[in-house]
């Protein structure tokens, strides 16, 4: 199957993550069905639906003619076997229960064309968890947005042990086609890979409020004005790279290294042997060594035009914003 031959998407649930993720396949052009348990649920996803779209128009996203084509695009039903047979792809976002996922895959599988591919949005299990009785073994995957799906660009999608190539990339290529950036996860692990980064970070936060390090608002101030600042522009890896730690010399690298990569620190040692290599190699991640001073004039133009627009003059004490 390619990209043109599907021709409509079906949601299976309609909650906080299902009408955001409905709406955006709508906007993306694609006539939707939205299935839940009720009516009144399913009108409580439309009434989400359209303030998402009044949302999008306010911002100037898209204008109004778009936004209410787009509303327009969406039907609802309470019937699975309707959402079932006219989709060509089918997401599903019902409740984080494994056997009500494993229940509902192996209903689609039996209810859905042969072609159909199935997605799951699920955030903690795993495809093997609840798709193992799936006969379309190459035809199941995970595609997982962040709240609220509609807006956040980033969506994760995850290979299962039996997602073929193809699904793979015409999953990543439907992303793209709905205005959504595609990472590619190409190994099942529980957490799939942004929340696993996510949680880390909400694990030092938490662990530090309680070991009274900083205050709640400390710690959130800190997040939004340091790293969080520069988060919009550089990743970890890029971090690593503008921050010119791949240039230090061999012996403080390797310092750096023992210090923060140990097996005590839950890494395999398989992991930290890895990590160790890389950082001994000293090369930049993502960037060109030669193109190192490029780089970083550019992160800090922008970093200095998020500084005028987020903090400047609250800083210098001639504006009436917060930076708290
Ligand atoms: N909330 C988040 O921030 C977030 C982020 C990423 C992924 N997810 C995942 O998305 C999925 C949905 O989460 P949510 O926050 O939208 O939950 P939610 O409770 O808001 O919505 C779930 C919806 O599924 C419906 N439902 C339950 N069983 C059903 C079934 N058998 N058939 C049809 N509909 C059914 C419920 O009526 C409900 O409307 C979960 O797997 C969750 O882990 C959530």
């Amino acid at each position: 199957m390619d990209l043109e031959d599907i021709k409509k998407v079906g949601v299976i649930g309609a909650g906080l993550m299902g009408n955001g993720i409905g709406f955006a396949f709508a906007l993306g052009g694609y006539p939707t069905v939205l299935s839940d348990v009720s009516d009144e649920v399913l009108e409580r996803a439309m009434e989400r639906v359209r303030s998402t779209a009044d949302l999008f128009v306010e911002e100037g996203l898209v204008d109004r003619g778009e936004a209410d084509t787009a509303v327009g695009r969406i039907t609802t039903t309470t019937d699975l076997s309707e959402a079932a047979t006219g989709c060509d792809f089918i997401t599903e976002a019902i409740v984080e229960r494994s056997l009500d996922k494993r229940e509902l895959f192996n209903k689609l599988d039996e209810m859905c064309p042969p072609h159909t591919i199935l997605v799951s949005n699920t955030s903690s299990l795993v495809l093997s968890d609840f798709g193992s009785e799936v006969k379309r073994q190459d035809k199941i995957a995970i595609t997982h947005y962040f709240t609220p799906p509609a807006i956040v660009p980033g969506v994760e999608v995850a290979k299962g042990p039996g997602t073929s190539d193809e699904t793979f990339e015409l999953t990543c290529a439907l992303m793209s086609a709905i205005n959504h950036v595609p990472i590619r996860v190409l190994k099942e692990r529980p957490g799939y890979l942004l929340n696993r980064i996510q949680h880390a970070m909400y694990r030092e936060a938490i662990t530090m409020w309680a070991e009274g390090v900083a205050t709640a608002e400390d710690i959130d101030l800190g997040v939004r004005t340091a790293f969080g600042f520069r988060t919009p522009d550089e990743g970890p890896l890029l971090h690593y790279d503008l921050a010119g730690v791949w240039k230090w010399p061999e012996d403080v690298r390797r310092g750096m290294s023992s210090r923060s990569v140990t097996e005590e620190s839950g890494l395999s040692a398989e992991a930290a042997e890895k990590i160790r290599e890389r950082h001994a190699e000293g090369k930049p991640w993502l960037i060109e060594p030669e193109r190192f001073d490029q780089a970083c004039a550019d992160a800090y133009r922008s970093y200095a035009r998020r500084l005028k627009a987020l903090y400047w003059p609250t800083l210098r004490g001639i504006g009436s914003g917060k930076v708290a």
